[in-house]
């Protein structure tokens, strides 16, 4: 069993998806072992996406992500760093699979659902970063 955190984003806890993001989840295997609701303030979200700091989308992304509440999940299942990001697709909507959640739920690459830990390594730092105690 491995660990990977999620986060569904502004956009798609706007348009009330939560609920069937987090059905998806379970039906895919992963199991829920924590989950806050909160909203980001812009240290947290720099924090967080600090390994973005050069890239010219680091400010809007910080913008979008403390733009409202999102729902932090940390999740199990065996292989979920690379299972939950084949789940959720690729970055833009427009390119990611058929029945990924990205394609079904995101609007744009910057307005895209969810966010999924990118390795092992980034899902333990990620899963510190949010759920100290699991760490
Ligand atoms: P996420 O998985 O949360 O990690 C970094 C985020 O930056 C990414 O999803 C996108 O939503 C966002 N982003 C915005 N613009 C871009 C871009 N041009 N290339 C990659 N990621 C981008």
């Amino acid at each position: 069993m491995s660990k990977t955190l999620a986060i569904i984003k502004p956009d798609a806890v706007e348009a009330r998806k939560i609920g069937l993001i987090v059905n998806r989840l379970e039906e895919e295997g992963f199991r829920l072992l924590a989950a806050k609701h909160t909203q980001l303030d812009d240290s947290e979200a720099g924090e967080f996406y600090a390994v973005h700091l050069e890239r010219p989308f680091y400010e809007p992304l910080k913008k979008f992500m403390t733009s409202g509440p999102v729902l932090v999940l940390a999740l199990e299942r065996e292989d979920a760093v690379a299972h939950l990001r084949r789940v959720i697709g690729a970055t833009d909507p427009a390119e990611a699979e058929p029945g990924t959640i990205r394609a079904l739920y995101a609007e744009s690459k910057e307005r895209n659902a969810i966010h999924a830990s990118d390795s092992d390594e980034t899902a333990k730092q990620e899963i510190a970063f949010f759920f100290p105690a699991l760490a």
